[in-house]
């Protein structure tokens, strides 16, 4: 019946790209996200330049594109955690340009990030709530009809246990976060993420550093989240994983979109090669990359040590 209700999700997805052209910036049947000229710079250089994409509601789509390409960097202008130079995009219809991460929030957008960012002195529960935290009316109101409050912190606590058991966290409900394993930590980020019931979720590389035995899970409960509805928009530079889960591709290059897709095409799309073979890759590591490959490294250490406990 769960395999049944996926499967009918997945055909209704590629039937909504069945006739779409294979072009960048192409318009989709119902977008629920919809971008037009956003332009962020650091300095003299132009990390992001989009012209215009559209997502499609109810879709995994996957977002790929070389090192530096910008796709962070977009995931951060349009979910609030970093102001575009200029540029305007829509959610729902809505004008999210300015709107500020916990509104986007809020509003139904969440995204996750690519180094985890659970809060490693708290507990798991203790980083499910604050997950709440955009979902939260005025702290000014809820101080001052205490019951209410209660009432509300009653209902988080409720939720974030249902969604710790369903990603098979709720036996550590009072570790510390910093306790978790990397692909553990994953899973949290993207358990917390579900508190403020999105419609869009984004996943900035939720399988980085994840050892493949969690990779599995991680996997369907990516594709759970599109059976319940929502849509997902995700970064991730394992082409086995884009072609296994999503409905359709989007490729940034210097900041921009060069190609979209369906997965099994898109890899042999003469702008894609040429994207990937043209990367730079002697270019000196920011500091989110050096972050990145310490995180890596750590994560690599961490699978080798539990393997070595295992022999
Ligand atoms: N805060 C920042 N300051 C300066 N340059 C940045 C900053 N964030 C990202 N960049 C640069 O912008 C470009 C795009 O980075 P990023 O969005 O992280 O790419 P991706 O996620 O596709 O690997 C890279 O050249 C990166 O070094
Ligand atoms: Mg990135």
């Amino acid at each position: 019946m769960h395999a049944e209700t996926t499967k009918e999700q997945k055909t209704a997805a590629l039937a909504a790209f069945k006739d779409l052209a294979r072009e960048p910036g192409v318009p989709k049947p119902d977008p629920i996200l919809v971008v037009d000229n956003v332009v962020r710079r650091f300095g003299g250089l132009t990390a992001v330049e989009v012209e215009h994409v559209e997502v499609q509601r109810g879709s995994i789509t996957a977002l790929i594109g070389p090192n530096g390409a910008g796709k962070t960097t977009f995931f951060n202008q349009l979910t609030g955690f970093d102001t575009a130079d200029s540029g305007q995009w829509t959610f729902n219809g809505r004008n999210m340009n300015g709107v500020p991460a916990h509104k986007v929030a809020r509003s139904g957008m969440v995204r996750t990030f690519q180094l985890t960012k659970a809060l490693s002195k708290l507990t798991v529960l203790e980083n499910m709530r604050l997950g709440a935290q955009a979902q939260k009316g005025e702290t000014f109101w809820r101080a001052l009809v205490p019951s209410l409050w209660r009432g509300q912190e009653d209902e988080i606590t409720e939720r974030a246990e249902e969604l710790l058991t369903r990603f098979k966290l709720d036996a550590k409900r009072d570790d510390f976060a910093g306790s978790l394993s990397g692909g553990q930590r994953k899973l949290l980020e993207m358990a917390r993420a579900l508190m403020v019931r999105p419609e869009l979720v984004m996943l900035d590389e939720p399988m980085a550093g994840v050892n493949p035995a969690l990779t599995q899970s991680l996997l369907g409960h990516v594709k759970d989240l599109r059976e319940q509805g929502m849509t997902v928009l995700f970064v991730e530079h394992d082409m086995d994983m884009v072609r296994d889960i999503s409905d359709w591709v989007i490729v940034m290059a210097q900041g921009n979109v060069i190609a979209e897709g369906p997965p099994d095409t898109i890899m042999s799309d003469s702008r894609v090669i040429d994207a990937y073979l043209g990367a730079h890759h002697d270019a000196p590591l920011s500091e989110d990359e050096l972050e990145q490959q310490l995180h890596e490294a750590e994560e690599e250490l961490v699978a080798e040590n539990e393997e070595e406990a295992k022999k």
